[in-house]
């Protein structure tokens, strides 16, 4: 099976017949992946900030099976069901008060393609054609479909590779000003200027809130978000928040909007919606845009064929129940209090550069891009399925891990990055 995979199956990012087999997984109960010769190793990257509930999960399992011998799908259009319904319902009460309308699609990429859609719908539908940009950041991610990529980082982005094909967009410098670094206004003036002299042509403003994810694992001051809100505010622009790594408490709060207490026009959310169980995102937007969208006869242009999936929503469903049955909050500061400890060791490491932790991650940066094949097999022969990306290490385990597990996979990280001090890269 490997060397078929190996022959005709292309993977992330990755080269079509790659140099090393993948990682064959056969199963997988809790926080463990059990490999194909029965050795179990700790997923620490909860398969991409989705699986915070740890995976074969008995409710999320029911739901799945009471729904499959319901309805496993039915087309949305002109149809409707329960599972979406109940969903909408929820995610209208436990995100920020305006946003009441829910559009729902079938990938993270999708639903930010989605936003985009209704925001520069809300100009174009009012007469403004002018506004056919969007103000995003550098460092920033939101995904590998076109209009997402043309909003990702310019420079680690794909923008070289599709020069000339994706759209062109304005971007302002990365917040620079941490977590819990003072605030000094000097931060936001990039943002400030850029908005202040091309607003005319800014449809809406992107960020993913407080945590920039696969654009670099950086964490941001509240107050800068605080600054963009209001500022989007005075140019009269659209802020579209996506919390498609951050939602569901992976920060420590439900939302990460919520540490700056601001109110987005557009919000998107994915990933974790599921408990990773299966493909879902949603874009949720107020009232007041979609009277926008909606102006002279004109219709959010968007209807993919398994949108509102319904075992999907029904799985969800089940996701958030299980999410606020359980003290999700105490887990993530036991989580961020211990990685915090922990993986302060590294920083006594030539090659690392600084260790950050917010909420369930936790990042070590490097001052070296990683061996990923060497890396990758020194942290499976521990036990551990990390995947560093350039010179990052990072970490947000499911919130379901023990602490005793979360030293394991905090040790593995110290005991290699200690052999990859003296790892020479050029081998
Ligand atoms: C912030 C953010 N936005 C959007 C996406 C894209 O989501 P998907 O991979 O489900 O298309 C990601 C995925 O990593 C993400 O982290």
């Amino acid at each position: 099976m490997l060397e078929y995979d190996k022959e005709h199956i292309l993977h992330p990012y990755a080269p079509s017949n790659p140099a090393l087999d993948m990682t064959f997984v056969k199963s997988a109960k809790g926080v463990y992946l059990e490999l194909d010769d029965g050795k179990k190793i700790i997923d620490a990257m909860s398969s991409w900030w989705s699986v915070i509930h740890g995976y074969n999960v008995e409710s999320l399992n029911n739901a799945a099976v009471e729904q499959i011998s319901k309805v496993s799908h039915v087309m949305f259009g002109g149809i409707t069901h329960e599972p979406a319904i109940r969903l909408a319902k929820k995610l209208i009460e436990i995100t920020d008060k305006p946003l009441e309308r829910v559009f729902f699609s079938d990938s993270g990429s999708v639903a930010v393609e989605v936003a985009l859609k209704m925001a520069f719908q809300y100009w174009r539908s009012q007469g403004n054609s002018q506004k056919s940009k969007i103000l995003a950041f550098s460092k920033g991610y939101h995904g590998d479909t076109f209009g997402a990529m043309s909003v990702c980082d310019p420079v680690t982005g794909m923008h070289t590779a599709f020069e000339g094909i994706l759209h062109k967009n304005i971007f302002a410098e990365a917040p620079g000003c941490a977590y819990a670094e003072q605030w000094d206004e000097k931060y936001i003036c990039d943002f400030a200027s850029k908005l202040e002299q091309n607003h005319e042509e800014i449809a809406a403003v992107i960020i993913e809130p407080i945590v920039q994810g696969a654009g670099g694992m950086r964490m941001y001051s509240a107050e800068f978000l605080k600054s963009v809100r209001v500022l989007c505010d005075k140019y009269d622009v659209l802020l579209i928040l996506d919390e498609i790594a951050t939602g569901f408490g992976r920060t420590g709060k439900l939302f990460a909007y919520e540490h700056a207490t601001v109110s987005p026009d557009i919000l998107c959310v994915g990933k974790a919606l599921t408990g990773g169980y299966m493909s879902l995102a949603a874009t949720l937007t107020t009232k007041n845009v979609m009277r926008g969208v909606e102006s002279n006869g004109n219709v959010l242009m968007h209807g993919p064929t398994f949108m509102a999936n319904p075992l999907a929503c029904a799985v969800a469903n089940a996701s958030l129940e299980l999410l606020f049955d359980s003290p999700w909050q105490q887990r993530v500061l036991a989580i961020e209090l211990q990685l915090k400890e922990e993986l302060a060791q590294c920083n006594t490491l030539d090659v690392v550069e600084e260790v950050r932790v917010l909420g369930a991650i936790g990042v070590v940066e490097l001052n070296r891009d990683v061996d990923l094949a060497w890396m990758t097999q020194k942290f499976i022969d521990k036990g551990v399925w990390l995947r560093p990306f350039l010179n990052l290490v990072y970490i947000m385990p499911p919130y379901i891990i023990s602490p005793k597990e979360l030293t394991q996979v905090t040790q593995a990280i110290v005991d290699v990055l200690k052999e990859f001090t003296c790892y020479d890269t050029s081998r």
